[in-house]
């Protein structure tokens, strides 16, 4: 494990997390959104997918990945035939940062600072899952995992050490995917489960055969 910002804490409950995110302010965004967002699944996982931060209906919802990211990500999950009762789904960031447009808000991306406050929030949350693998979906969450920057056009794909213990798989966000040039959507879809087939290794049912 790599320098942190803060010294480990023994993690709490998941429902203990849960109340002290929702309480944080130790950055500004969580004055402004409708409450935290922690992650979902079971404790212990075997796989850790980390996103960056909520989007609006999670923010409403108090859910991670309930909106149009996460279903692509659950169609993702179908088709590599990965069971949903192994995966735990959380967000670098707690809370949603948004600006507003009229009445719409508007998603924005969290900033270095905003991130690195959260880290220890996202410290805990790994303690309670012990996942066996990470998979971070996008720049924030492989950032966070890895404690440096990188690119993840070069990156993706490829396994990581995190620096929490448990090695990482680095991939884009499904929101890149629903972003893109629609006339290539087809292949970037392949080209995401690509990247993503290789953590089946570490799922249960494959648990001999994992690196
Ligand atoms: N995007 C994320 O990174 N996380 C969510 O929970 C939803 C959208």
């Amino acid at each position: 494990m790599s320098a942190n910002p803060r010294p480990l804490k023994p993690a709490a409950s998941h429902q203990a997390l849960r109340r002290a995110t929702d309480a944080c302010r130790e950055c500004p965004i969580g004055e402004h959104a409708t409450q935290s967002v922690i992650g979902e699944g079971p404790l212990p996982a075997a796989l850790m997918l980390v996103g960056e931060q909520p989007g609006d209906q999670e923010d409403r919802q108090g859910r991670p990945f309930v909106g149009p990211a996460g279903q692509l990500l659950g169609r993702a999950f179908d088709e590599l035939g990965w069971p949903r009762d192994q995966l735990y789904l959380t967000n670098a960031v707690k809370h949603f940062k948004f600006e507003l447009r009229g009445k719409r808000r508007m998603h924005k991306t969290p900033g270095q600072r905003e991130a690195q406050a959260c880290l220890h929030w996202l410290e805990s949350e790994v303690q309670l899952v012990r996942p066996r693998a990470f998979i971070a979906l996008g720049a924030t969450a492989a950032r966070a995992l890895l404690g440096r920057p990188l690119s993840i056009m070069q990156l993706r794909g490829q396994w990581l050490d995190s620096r929490f213990g448990p090695p990482m798989l680095v991939t884009l966000h499904p929101s890149a995917l629903l972003r893109g040039d629609p006339l290539r959507r087809e292949s970037a879809w392949d080209a995401w489960l690509r990247d993503l087939a290789p953590a089946s290794a570490w799922l249960s049912d494959a648990t001999e055969d994992a690196p």
